[in-house]
């Protein structure tokens, strides 16, 4: 059976690209890795993909606060997409914006996750932005990307509370617990065909709705 065919954008640790790894190897997810992109030659997650027999390339693409350079590497971007046969684009701490061509070839196939419940906190720290807030609950969020920096349509998040001695550090790694799972999810139900677009909203097909049970209250309740 074939199976689709996923390319990995990441920049650093890769502990996402690891959960989605495990997750194909697994069977939880209908779906194999065919390339891992990275704009960071020292990003751990090519040490990953290695390990995965997955194989890695190395794509600059311009400093965050300098001009992109889409021209340069979009054409690049799409050249290997398209050598590995890659359907789907997985966003896994890439900490670059995509180019209009990319986007333009992948429209509604390019896949994000961000450490905050959207749309507060966007930008490149989710977490750190929610502590100084003093926010009580936070997450994380799987969306279709677009031009923009976080704001496609939302599929999946989870929420995590925030606790009184928490650090960065702490935090973080509260909500990357969770976006370990949601991340191989979402791409599970990609591959199924159970995501549907319409405007802003993601339809998920035959999903199940979630209990009251499940909601997360912070501090908790006591007077009742
Ligand atoms: C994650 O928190 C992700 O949401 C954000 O960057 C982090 C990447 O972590 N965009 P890792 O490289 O997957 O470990």
């Amino acid at each position: 059976m074939s199976t689709l065919r996923l390319g990995v954008f990441v920049s650093g640790s890769g502990t996402n690209l690891q959960a989605i790894l495990d997750a194909c190897r697994t069977g939880r997810i209908a779906a194999q890795v065919a390339v891992v992109i990275s704009n960071n030659r020292e990003a751990y997650a090519l040490e990953r993909a290695r390990q995965a027999g997955v194989p890695g390339v190395y794509i600059p693409a311009g400093s965050r606060s300098g001009s992109p350079r889409w021209e340069v590497a979009d054409p690049c971007h799409l050249e290997v997409l398209g050598d590995y046969g890659v359907e789907l684009i997985c966003m896994a701490g890439y900490m670059r914006r995509l180019g209009p061509q990319v986007l333009e070839a992948y429209a509604g196939r390019v896949l994000n996750i961000h450490p905050a419940l959207l749309p507060s906190f966007i930008g490149a720290h989710g977490q750190r932005d929610a502590l100084r807030y003093g926010v009580r609950i936070s997450g994380c969020t799987v969306h279709f990307a677009d031009a923009n920096f976080d704001t496609g349509p939302v599929i999946i998040q989870a929420a995590v509370p925030v606790l009184p001695d928490d650090d960065e550090a702490s935090l973080a790694a509260r909500i990357l617990q969770q976006e370990h799972k949601i991340y191989p999810q979402a791409i599970q139900w990609y591959a199924q065909g159970r995501l549907v677009i319409e405007g802003r909203h993601v339809r998920v097909l035959n999903a199940r709705p979630p209990t009251i049970a499940e909601a997360i209250i912070n501090p908790g309740l006591e007077i009742f």
